[in-house]
């Protein structure tokens, strides 16, 4: 039975991962190594747990006894643990740093020494920093602008170490903003329907005109999956949708998903200290592979919109 190391699982993007692979991999055996932070759940992992297949570990990836122990005999490690949120990262940015930079580190020794035969590092495409025109390809250089971003970059700079001095089989993915279901409201989409929920305002950052790309959680799980059967092993993929909205647009959405004036439903609040205006990714790399996205966010905004109206009280 082949065994699938999945760090993060219990959150956001990691769930979707794990769902991928129960789905796709009946004959595999799926350990999940989370912290249970605040931006993780139980349940986002609650139906596939009731399976023998999938196992739940509490514990932190800085933790290298742990993390060898779990890496031990797996034929796939998917590192997607991290501290996710910029917002907390301009106050709590030693903690990006631990978890996002020592943590990759931990996981990616732990998979050196127990000669782990494939590694995926899940990335984001806010490592190039500002995209103001046009997109940019794998090449391009990294130019992170703030202590997340920045603690992104770091880590790849350990896998880089890693290929290059010890040959680790890693494959790096570089995704665009995730959206779907079970996300934590601190970023924009579950934020803005949490606060239609609550009879609130939604909160946007300086005018709502940074730009971003949408790429749904389902369609980055796929392609993970993909990469893991066909990447390049020391090759890096981005992972990119052409969706590309305003926040303002990703409000004024939401507001017609929820049938709320939208001038009467938003604020504005001050920016960032940073905040990048956009990010615009190439990803002719991963289609060549044979992957392109097939969720968009005008299409799955109202199934979202619901899965947050059944399951808002988690949250409080
Ligand atoms: N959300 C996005 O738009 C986006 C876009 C591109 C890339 N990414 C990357 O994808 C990955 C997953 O992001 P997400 O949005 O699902 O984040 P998330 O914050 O929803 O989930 C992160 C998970 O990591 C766990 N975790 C945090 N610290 C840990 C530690 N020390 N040990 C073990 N587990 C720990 C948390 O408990 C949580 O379950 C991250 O690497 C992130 O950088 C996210």
């Amino acid at each position: 039975m082949r065994k699938i190391l999945i760090t993060g699982g219990a959150g956001f993007i990691g769930s979707h991962i794990v769902e991928q692979f129960a789905g796709s991999m009946p004959d595999c055996k799926i350990i999940v190594l989370d912290k249970m932070t605040y931006a993780a759940d139980f349940r986002n992992l609650h139906d596939l747990l009731i399976s023998d297949r999938i196992e739940l570990v509490v514990g932190d990836i800085c933790d290298y006894e742990l993390s060898e122990r779990l890496v031990d005999g797996c034929d796939l490690v998917i590192h997607a643990a991290a501290e996710s949120h910029v917002d907390n990262s301009f106050h709590s940015s030693l903690l990006f740093t631990n978890t996002n930079v020592l943590g990759t580190h931990t996981i990616l020794e732990a998979c050196r020494t127990k000669n782990v035969p494939k590694v995926i590092h899940i990335s984001t495409d806010e490592v190039y920093g500002e995209v103001l025109e046009g997109a940019v390809d794998e090449t391009a250089q990294l130019n992170p602008t703030n202590p997340y971003s920045a603690s992104k970059a770091a880590a790849e700079m350990i896998v880089k170490g890693y290929i290059h001095s010890f040959k680790v089989p890693i494959i790096m993915v570089r995704a665009n903003n995730v959206f779907g279901t079970r996300q934590y409201p601190e970023k924009l989409i579950p934020r803005c329907c949490l606060s239609l929920i609550r009879g609130e305002r939604i909160p946007l950052h300086g005018n709502g005109q940074n730009v971003r790309h949408y790429l749904a959680a389902r369609d980055l799980a796929a392609a993970i999956e993909l990469v893991s059967h066909r990447g390049q092993i020391h090759e890096t993929y981005n992972v990119g949708s052409p969706d590309e909205f305003t926040n303002l647009e990703v409000a004024a959405t939401i507001c017609e998903a929820f049938g709320v004036a939208f001038e009467d439903s938003v604020e504005f609040v001050r920016d960032r200290p940073f905040n990048d205006r956009r990010y615009a990714v190439v990803w002719d790399k991963i289609t060549a592979l044979g992957w392109r996205p097939t969720h968009f966010f005008k299409g799955e905004i109202d199934k979202i919109a619901g899965w947050y109206r059944l399951n808002h009280q988690r949250y409080v």
